[in-house]
C-alpha cells in the first residue's frame, strides 16, 4: 500500500531538493510538496495523508501552529517537524503538537526511517480503534505531587541533574515526553538514551524546564481518572516493575544499556492505562465494570469493550515518538510476549515477568509458585522458566 506523505516548506530549495531526493522512493511513497501552512491545509482538504513533515519557521502560520491545526482537523495524520538547530525554543512551541521532530538539514536515511518505522507501526497494530484512540489523546496525565516537586527543584538555585532526573523518573507521562525529546534527532544525540540521568544532562536543566513549564503538554489527573484507577498505586507498579526487571537484567548480565532500557520499560509499561482512563473516562469505566464482572484481564476486558489493549496504546505512542525500538516492543508485548516478532529473549520478556511478579508480590508477598498469566510458551523456548525461581530467590534476598 503507498503512503501519503506530505511536505511543507516555504524554502522553494529546500522543497526542490527534498523533491530530487525522495524520488527513488515514489513506487512506494505517494508524495506532495506544499510552499506555506495555507497550501498544506488545501492539499490536507483534498486528500487523505498518512504523514505530515514540515519545515517550523514560516511566515504567516509556522510549523507549530500548522501541526496544531492537523492535529484538530485531521488527528489521524502523524505529525514531523524539521526544524533547524538554532530554533530551539521555537521546537518547544511543537511539543504538544508533533509526535517527531528531525533536524534540518535532515539525512536522507534519516527521515526515510522515520516515515517508515512510524507507517510500519501503524500497519503493525493495525487496528483502526488505535489510532482513533491516539488521536483523542491530547495531553500527557501527571501526578500533582510530583509536579509541585519537579517544579520546586527546578526553580531552586541548585537544581541539579540528579535530583532532577530521579523526580522525573517516577512520573511516568514526564518520563516519556523526556525521552520523546532526547531521542529526536533535533537535539543531535549521537545514540538512543534512555537513561534519565544521561537524558537530563544532554537535553540541559531549561530545556526541561520549559518542557515541565508549558502547560499544554502536561495537566495534573483528573478526579474522574482518580476515581476509576487507582493511580497513584500503578504508579508504584510501573516504578517497582522497571527496578525488579533491571535487578533481572544485571543477574543476566546485559549491557548496561539494555537495563537502562529495561528500567524505562517497566516504568511506561502501563502507560496506556492512564492515557486511556484519562482521555476517554466513561469506556475505561465500563472497561473497570468488566473486569469487575467477569474476573478477567484488564487486557481482555479492553479488547472486549475498547478493541485495543493499554499495552498497544502505550507502545504505538511510544514509537510514535521515536523511543528506541526495544522499548516500544517492551511495551507493546508486555502482556504477549510470544506476539513479538523479534525472535530472542528480550527486554520484552523481562518485563513481562517482572510485571507479574510485582503483581504477584502485592497479592501474596510470599509465594510466587504459579505466575498467573505468564506467557510460559515464550519463556520456554529460551529454556528460562527455570530460571524464574532463581529470580525471584535473588529478588528476595536483596
Ligand atoms: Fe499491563
Ligand atoms: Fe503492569
Amino acid at each position: 500500500m503507498k503512503r501519503h506523505i506530505l511536505f511543507v516548506d516555504d524554502e522553494p530549495n529546500i522543497l526542490k531538493g527534498l523533491q530530487r531526493s525522495l524520488r527513488p522512493l515514489r513506487k512506494q511513497w505517494e508524495m506532495v510538496f506544499a510552499d506555506s501552512a495555507a497550501n498544506a491545509l488545501e492539499c490536507l482538504e483534498k486528500d487523505s495523508f498518512d504523514v505530515i513533515v514540515s519545515d517550523m519557521k514560516m511566515p504567516q502560520m509556522d510549523g507549530a501552529q500548522l501541526l496544531r491545526v492537523v492535529q484538530k482537523k485531521y488527528p489521524m495524520v502523524v505529525r514531523i517537524i524539521l526544524s533547524g538547530h538554532s530554533d530551539q525554543e521555537m521546537i518547544m512551541k511543537s511539543v504538544k503538537s508533533a509526535h517527531r521532530y528531525l533536524a534540518k538539514p535532515c539525512e536522507k536515511q534519516v527521515l526515510v526511517d522515520a516515515v517508515d518505522r512510524v507507517c510500519y507501526l501503524r500497519d503493525v497494530l493495525n487496528a483502526k480503534s488505535l489510532q482513533y484512540v491516539i488521536a483523542g489523546i491530547d495531553v500527557m496525565p501527571i501526578l500533582p505531587g510530583l509536579y509541585t516537586q519537579i517544579m520546586e527543584e527546578l526553580n531552586s538555585q541548585d537544581a541539579s541533574v540528579a535530583s532532577v532526573g530521579e523526580i522525573i523518573a517516577k512520573d511516568i507521562g514526564m518520563t516519556a515526553k523526556v525521552l520523546q525529546l532526547v531521542n529526536s534527532s533535533f537535539f543531535g544525540m549521537p545514540r538512543h538514551v534512555a537513561s534519565l540521568m544521561d537524558a537530563v544532562i544532554l537535553l540541559g536543566i531549561d530545556v526541561v524546564k520549559t518542557l515541565v513549564l508549558s502547560i499544554e503538554v502536561f495537566a495534573k489527573f483528573r478526579e474522574t481518572t482518580m476515581s476509576i484507577l487507582p493511580i497513584p498505586k500503578i504508579y508504584d507498579h510501573c516504578v517497582r516493575t522497571g527496578v525488579i526487571a533491571k535487578k533481572i537484567a544485571g543477574l543476566e548480565k546485559m549491557s548496561k544499556e539494555e537495563s537502562d532500557n529495561t528500567m524505562i520499560t517497566g516504568i511506561l509499561h502501563d502507560l496506556g492505562r492512564m492515557l486511556l482512563a484519562e482521555n476517554f473516562p466513561d469506556e475505561y469505566r465500563e472497561v473497570m465494570d468488566y473486569v469487575k464482572k467477569y474476573g478477567v484481564d484488564t487486557h481482555d476486558a479492553e479488547l472486549e469493550i475498547l478493541g485495543v489493549t493499554h499495552a498497544h496504546i502505550g507502545g504505538y505512542l511510544l514509537g510514535l515518538w521515536g523511543l528506541p525500538d526495544n522499548i516500544v516492543e517492551g511495551v507493546t508485548f508486555h502482556h504477549t510476549p510470544s506476539d513479538n516478532t523479534v525472535k530472542e529473549f528480550s527486554i520484552c520478556g523481562l518485563v513481562h515477568v517482572a510485571d507479574l511478579m510485582e503483581h504477584h508480590e502485592q497479592m501474596m508477598p510470599n509465594g510466587w509458585d504459579r505466575l498467573n498469566g505468564l506467557d510460559t510458551d515464550y519463556l520456554d523456548r529460551y529454556d528460562l522458566t527455570k530460571r524464574i525461581p532463581l529470580w525471584r530467590d535473588f529478588l528476595q534476598k536483596k
